[in-house]
């Protein structure tokens, strides 16, 4: 009898988790439902983790493998491993497979803009380095990846470009370079330009200004990758709201939500009072749910996610694709930026791979 009762209580157990509706039908027809993936995914390291993603997520975006220091560490000398597993993963699953990212500055292969001595290469050097680059990445990928993130983080939060090494060397120019090199490699992929807080008005300024150009200059361009790093006290929602429907209303291009979380943690500023408190309190005041959250505000943190998503549905005509950064909480970038060693809740999936309440109104009624 006993011998009997494991694999039953297994088939039950297994019946339900096959029972519970996915969440990505929820909202099709609405838009694309994805996560990003990590190597203990890609790998199968995961298994819970794997099991939440193909049955709630329809695409896959890389959380670091395609990045340029991870895919080549050295400028030339390409490591394709889990590059190529995340792919063949994405699309053995009949996942949407997106790229991530072409050109950023940052987690940047260290001698991409520089020369022997360490110099700044010249612009028709970054010009071909950029082009050799583009191309073989998205070549190798060629109608297997949906999208690329083409540019990340060319903007300031004040509007002005970031002056990184390839702003430095070619100007804002690098941008279209790098759309019309991604282009040429995969004409039917789509592209995007990503970035964080776009809804800081002179950010999403420079970045319409963007498109624009692009769109004036016949290069392709499909969307505005908005990266939704949101918190409990930013971005107001009208205003994110209002932002989507500008790219919308003056540029025809989508809204992409590429990198959704939400931090449940007191947001890093260093105010008066906190640059007088001990380096004791300060970590406790920043570091507040180590055990646990209460009840009142994990009940806050549900409503603000789910009037965000009521926001992204209300605007469905605009929002092409929504991509939360991570599977389950303990997944998330969130636990070490921009503290390190804070224990954060910001995704959809706790870290018992339970759905967090506010998306039960969304499943209820579908299979
Ligand atoms: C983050 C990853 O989540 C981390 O694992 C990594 O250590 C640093 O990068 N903007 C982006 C993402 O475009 O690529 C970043 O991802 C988060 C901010």
């Amino acid at each position: 009898m006993k011998n009997l009762l494991i694999p039953l209580a297994a088939c039950i157990l297994l019946s339900c988790a096959a029972k519970e509706p996915a969440l990505k039908t929820a909202f099709d027809g609405k838009f694309i439902l994805g996560a990003a993936v990590n190597t203990v995914q890609i790998t199968g390291a995961d298994v819970k983790g794997d099991s939440v993603l193909l049955r709630h997520f329809g695409a896959v975006e890389p959380e670091n493998c395609m990045k340029s220091a991870e895919i080549m560490p050295v400028f030339g000398q390409y490591n394709w491993d889990m590059a190529d597993k995340y792919v063949d993963f994405g699309t053995r699953n009949g996942l949407l497979v997106y790229g991530h990212c072409l050109i950023w500055h940052s987690q940047l292969t260290p001698d991409f803009c520089y020369d022997k001595e360490g110099n700044l290469i010249s612009p028709e050097e970054l010009k071909a380095r950029m082009k050799q680059h583009i191309t073989t990445v998205v070549s190798r990928y060629k109608g297997r990846i949906k999208g690329w993130d083409v540019v990340n983080e060319a903007i300031l939060d004040n509007g002005e470009w970031r002056p990184s090494p390839f702003y430095q060397i070619l100007g804002e120019e690098f941008i279209p370079w790098a759309f019309q090199c991604a282009h040429e490699a995969d004409p039917d992929c789509e592209l995007y330009y990503n970035d964080y807080s776009m809804h800081i008005p002179a950010k999403l300024e420079t970045a319409i200004k963007l498109a624009k150009t692009l769109q004036e200059r016949g290069i392709r361009i499909d969307a505005l990758g908005f990266q939704g790093h949101i918190g409990m006290d930013y971005p107001n929602l009208d205003l994110y709201e209002r932002h989507i429907r500008r790219v919308k209303d003056e540029t025809g291009l989508d809204v992409c939500i590429t990198e959704l979380d939400m931090s449940i943690l007191p947001t890093v500023t260093m105010s008066a009072d906190i640059a007088e408190m001990s380096r004791v309190e300060r970590q406790a005041f920043f570091n507040p749910y180590e055990n646990g959250v209460p009840e009142d505000v994990n009940a806050a943190w549900n409503a603000r996610m789910g009037d965000v998503l009521d926001m992204f549905l209300r605007n469905a005509d605009a929002v092409r694709r929504i991509n939360v950064w991570g599977v389950s909480d303990d997944d998330s970038w969130k636990n070490g930026w921009p503290i390190p060693g804070r224990k954060d809740y910001p995704l959809w999936f706790d870290r018992s791979f339970n759905m967090k309440p506010f998306l039960s109104k969304y499943i209820n009624g579908t299979k």
